[in-house]
Formats: C-alpha cells, sequence, structure tokens
C-alpha cells in the first residue's frame, strides 16, 4: 500500500512575496499597466473563482466536465497511463473523472500534480491519498511557467492542463509552455489539454462580465491582494470591471478601469502610483481557440494531436496528444 504523499517544493519560501513585488514593480511603471492574472488567487479569489465556475454565463467549465465524463474511459484507453500528472493541484472534479476511469482501466499507479500554492496541494494530496489509496500521490510545489523541471511518475505519464488555462499565456508564452512539456516528456507520452474555443462576441463577454457581478469582484480582488500583501491603499470602489473580446487577437481581455484620477500609495514598495481618469490596467487575457490552431501550436511543440472533443454545442475542445519521436 503506497504510503503518505511526498510533497517536494521547488519554490523558495520567499517565491511568492520577491514576484509579486517583482511584477506590481514592473507592470505598474509601463504602460497600459498590466500585472498577470496569477495574483487573482489568493483564498478569497479562488473562492471568487469557484462560484465563477457555477454562473449561469460562465459556460466552459460545464462544457469541460460534460466532454471529460463522456471521454474518460476512452482517455485511459486509449493512454493507459500510469501516472496521472495534473498541472493545478488536483482537486477538482474534472480530475476525479480522469482518476477514476484510469483506476478502473486498472493502470492508475501514481498521481502527481503541480501547483504553486503548498497549501492548496497539501489539502488536495491528502484528499487523493484518501481517495485513490492504491495510488502514490506526489505533490509538487512550483509554478508551470517557470518550474516544470523533471515530472516524477511513472512512465506512461498523462499530464492534464485543464480548464483552458492556457488561454492565460499569450502566443509566445503558450509556445515556450507546451515546448517545455514536450522536453519532460518521453516520446509517446501524453498531454490533455483543454481550450475554450472561438464563438459569438456575446456569449464569450458574458462569461466574462456577468450579470451578477462576480467576475467584476475576481477581478478587482488583484486590487486586494495588493492592498494586503504589499500595504497598498487602493480604492476598489474607483475601478470599474471591464470585458472585452478582441476579434483580431481571438482573446478575452480583463481589465479594470479608474472611474476618476486615483492615486494609491504601495508602502510595501515605497512605491506611488496615479490612474488618469479612464486609464485601464490589463489583468487577464483569456485566449479562445480553433481547432486548427490547437493543432498547429500543439504540432510545433513536438506533440502530434491524436483526439479531439468538443461538447455537444461546440464551445469548448478538449485535445488528447503524444509527444513525438
Ligand atoms: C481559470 C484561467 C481558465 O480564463 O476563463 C474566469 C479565469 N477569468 N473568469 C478563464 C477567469 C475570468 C479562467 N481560467
Amino acid at each position: 500500500m503506497p504510503t503518505e504523499p511526498v510533497i517536494e517544493v521547488h519554490l523558495p519560501e520567499d517565491h511568492a512575496a520577491r514576484s509579486l513585488a517583482a511584477d506590481v514593480r514592473r507592470g505598474l511603471a509601463t504602460s497600459p499597466k498590466m500585472l498577470p492574472p496569477k495574483w487573482f488567487y489568493d483564498a478569497n479569489g479562488s473562492e471568487l473563482f469557484e462560484e465563477i465556475t457555477r454562473l449561469p454565463e460562465y459556460y466552459p467549465t460545464r462544457a469541460e466536465r460534460e466532454i471529460l465524463a463522456a471521454r474518460s474511459g476512452e482517455i485511459a484507453a486509449v493512454t493507459g497511463a500510469h501516472t496521472l500528472v495534473e498541472l493545478g493541484s488536483g482537486s477538482s472534479e474534472k480530475t476525479r473523472l480522469l482518476l477514476n476511469a484510469l483506476r478502473d482501466n486498472g493502470t492508475l499507479r501514481q498521481i502527481v500534480a503541480l501547483d504553486v500554492s503548498e497549501s492548496a496541494l497539501r489539502e488536495a494530496s491528502a484528499a487523493l491519498h484518501a481517495e485513490y489509496p492504491s495510488a502514490a500521490v506526489h505533490g509538487v510545489v512550483g509554478d508551470f511557467t517557470e518550474h516544470l523541471g523533471l515530472l516524477p511518475g511513472e512512465p506512461p505519464r498523462l499530464v492534464a492542463f485543464l480548464g483552458g488555462t492556457i488561454g492565460n499565456l499569450l502566443p509566445d508564452e503558450r509556445a515556450k509552455f507546451l515546448g517545455s512539456v514536450r522536453d519532460v516528456l518521453e516520446p509517446g507520452e501524453w498531454l490533455l489539454l483543454g481550450t475554450d474555443l472561438v464563438k459569438d462576441a456575446g456569449t464569450l463577454v458574458r462569461a466574462y462580465d456577468d450579470a451578477a457581478g462576480v467576475t467584476a469582484e475576481f477581478n478587482r480582488n488583484v486590487l486586494r491582494v495588493l492592498n494586503r500583501e504589499l500595504s497598498a491603499n487602493f480604492d476598489l470602489d474607483a475601478f470599474a470591471h471591464v470585458a472585452l473580446w478582441d476579434p483580431d487577437n481571438e482573446w478575452i481581455e480583463m481589465r479594470l478601469r479608474a472611474v476618476r484620477p486615483v492615486r494609491a500609495r504601495i508602502a510595501g514598495l515605497d512605491m506611488e502610483v496615479e490612474f488618469a481618469a479612464g486609464e485601464e490596467l490589463h489583468t487577464e487575457i483569456s485566449a479562445k481557440f480553433r481547432r486548427e490552431r490547437v493543432d498547429e501550436e500543439l504540432t510545433a511543440a513536438g506533440f502530434a494531436l491524436e483526439h479531439w472533443w468538443t461538447d455537444a454545442e461546440g464551445r469548448f475542445g478538449v485535445s488528447l496528444s503524444r509527444a513525438a519521436g
């Protein structure tokens, strides 16, 4: 019987604080001002995101779950994976669909989860250990864009990157990320990738600007994080939530727009920041894909796309691809 989960910490204790400070210093000194979306996700932000996934307008989570519910058995049979590597803490219901299928397929031996949050990872690892007692659980604390490093796990491994989170990366960052996933895999190992698809602008904008205002709260939460972590004094009420569809880049952009001139002091960085009325802080892009583009980007990174599934309404795509030799 496998023992307790093993947690490997690849990030120094002060990594989050240092990288937040660097991102804020750099991002608020450039024009347009910008902050990376990873800073949304403190405990409050993670809860708000969970709430977003239940909103009537936010279809991606349900659409991806529909695909995985229908295809997990096939994914398990095709890959025969011994290890599921989840980029993210592995606590989601969608991960369970994959794990149940691999367990029922009789091939599951190891579960590896990679997440930046040590606390989320410890919790998820303990839960996974309890639910899949015959699998060894290995948690890796790290950032998937920087510290993919050597992923543990017994081949063949299936790396799952779900939720459409790859859409938060710019095209060159995506190429780099997919390349580094390819680099840690042996030929023949697998990548399962969730990608939200291009569709009419109205549906997309509503998914990022819901009637209940939860996404607006989620967006403004980044300022709450700065206020707490860097002793800043942003007035959250001075910023309006903006979600727009960029048809040329085929991505959604979220921004925070100053509704009046705003001055804030960021005491932790000994820094002042000014927004003119109407000035925007760019907080997230969420790229939407077409099958051809997913195929192209995977191929460029050294993967061969072997399966492509969408939900019945064609809103979301899940691809299963194999590391080329
Ligand atoms: C978790 C990154 C996939 O881009 O749709 C949800 C985050 N932002 N609503 C996305 C998000 C606004 C979400 N991802």
